[in-house]
């Protein structure tokens, strides 16, 4: 008993670090120390956990923890900055699979003690558990356009499907939670957990990559309520806390992403959104107007405000180094230069903040895109390095377009805006951008590290 005191001590001092953690996550200064705070709070709650009288045998424990750090080390090191969010999404999706085992196991051990309500909260773990693995293996494929394109899939009479393999997981969780011992309750529960994997997957494949952001959260928030649900499962109270953290917090993301993105909370609840939509180029006039280093040089000698709009490209060609050292240039020169963060720029909530910051770039000249939008006109150059649809007007005036609503940075309000990117290639949504096409727009082609480098260069050879 006084083991078992001691223990539940440290569950409650793990929970105090995660919640810690949390709070100092949320400013970047304070966050790698949160991070710290928190793994350390982590490890002593396995360690504690491993000494539960329960705990009988460790050699199957002792493999699969193993098994599980090379291979999550594995992933680690070899997953680039850019390629986060997948690795985010899968991790999520196994976080899922778990609580529908532990689910599987308790069922299979006890089955027969457990009353309605405790066959009840089997169910929801397991479908919970069950729609976050399939949902997050979908995000992940669509991320990774492995298996299965980025683009929304519909079909007539999709919301039917949907609502039909709902009915019968509550029907067959009902039929299951009623008599637990009965023979049939294997098929009732083989039924539930594999219509939630179906389910899964029809939630996420309508969704549009634009609307991707929003759905990774969302299953972050999902594989949080099932590791909670198998708190109560187990009867695990760290679980069911550190559960209810992620589920909750993934709520707030998503809430908060929603509004980044203008996208209705319902609809991303019920997977029925970012579909229906067609690309139109109708609204592309005018042409594009590629613009020489030299030239481009010149524009930014003479500007007084520069903002800078970082994006995706920015993160796969690793330039934010490059960026400071123009950011540099520009200021010696007597320019001031701010940059314009979008909430959903680059592959995962805050990477341009992180790639920025990773170049020693000030958290004050990084500037929100609400407070940036107001001053945009009186910018003389708006510089966007390897950024697409965040900046695509489309947004706001096609409405037959998939970013239709979603707020963007206003760069052509600027004076002048220089687009940097390799090519014509569209941005993560697959849709033309119109601002290409812009007067105001000159397009500098080429890779972004190279083009900011041959910038800087033309700065110091001007001796600024
Ligand atoms: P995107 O719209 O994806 O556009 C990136 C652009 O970068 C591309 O058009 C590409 O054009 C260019 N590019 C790629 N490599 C480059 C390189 N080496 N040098 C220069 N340019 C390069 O990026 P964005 O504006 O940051 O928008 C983000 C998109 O991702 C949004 O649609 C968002 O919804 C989605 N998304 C966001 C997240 C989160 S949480 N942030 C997660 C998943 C999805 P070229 O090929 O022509 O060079």
């Amino acid at each position: 008993m006084a083991l078992e005191s001691l223990l539940n001590l440290v569950y409650i001092l793990s929970a105090v670090t995660f919640i810690l953690g949390f709070k100092l996550m949320s400013s970047p200064e304070s966050a790698q120390r949160g991070n710290i705070i928190s793994g350390v709070g982590m490890a002593a709650a396995i360690v504690a956990s491993l000494m539960f009288p329960e705990v009988v045998r460790y050699h199957y424990i002792g493999i699969g923890f193993a098994v599980g750090t090379a291979i999550g080390l594995l992933f680690a090191y070899r997953t680039p900055m850019t390629g986060m969010p997948q690795m985010v999404g899968l991790l999520n999706g196994f976080g899922g699979l778990a609580s529908l085992f532990v689910a599987w196991a308790e069922f299979d051990a006890k089955g027969d003690h457990q009353s309605f309500f405790g066959g009840m909260v089997l169910w929801l773990t397991a479908i919970i558990g069950a729609v976050t693995f399939s949902g997050s293996f979908i995000a992940w494929a669509k991320l990774e356009e492995k298996f299965i394109s980025g683009k929304p899939i519909s079909y007539s009479g999709q919301q039917y499907v949907t609502s039909a393999v709902l009915l019968g997981m509550v029907v067959s969780g009902v039929m299951f939670s009623l008599d637990l011992a009965a023979p049939e309750a294997y098929y009732y529960f083989a039924a539930f957990c594999a219509l939630a994997l179906v389910l899964g997957v029809l939630l996420v494949i309508p969704i549009g990559g634009a609307d991707m952001p929003v759905v990774i959260c969302l299953l972050n928030s999902y594989s949080g309520m099932a590791a909670c649900a198998s708190g109560f499962v187990v009867n695990n109270n760290l679980l069911i806390v550190a559960g209810a953290l992620v589920g909750a917090s993934g709520i707030i993301l998503t809430l908060i992403m929603c509004k980044a993105m203008n996208r209705s909370v319902a609809n991303v609840f019920l997977g029925g959104f970012g579909a229906a939509v067609t690309t139109t180029s109708a609204d592309v006039v005018g042409e594009i107007k590629p613009v020489k280093t030299e030239d481009a040089y010149l524009m930014l000698e003479a500007a007084n405000s520069v903002v800078i709009v970082p994006g995706y490209g920015m993160a796969v060609s690793q330039a934010q180094h490059a960026v400071r050292e123009l950011m540099e240039a520009i200021e010696k020169n007597g320019g001031e230069v701010r940059f314009a963060i979008h909430p959903v720029a680059g592959r995962m909530p805050g990477h341009m903040n992180v790639l920025l910051a990773e170049a020693n770039i000030s958290y004050d000249a990084m500037v929100e895109m609400d407070s940036i939008n107001p001053s945009m006109d009186t910018v003389d150059v708006c510089m966007i390095i390897g950024a697409n649809d965040v900046v695509n007007p489309a947004a706001k005036d096609d409405k037959g377009s998939p970013l239709y609503g979603m707020p963007i940075i206003e760069a052509t309000r600027a004076r002048s805006v220089i687009v940097m990117k390799r090519s014509m290639g569209k941005g993560f949504a697959g849709v033309e951008n119109p601002l290409f096409f812009k007067n105001n727009t000159r397009m500098l082609f080429g890779d972004a590290k190279a083009s900011l480098q041959a910038l800087v260069n033309e700065f110091k050879a001007a001796g600024k």
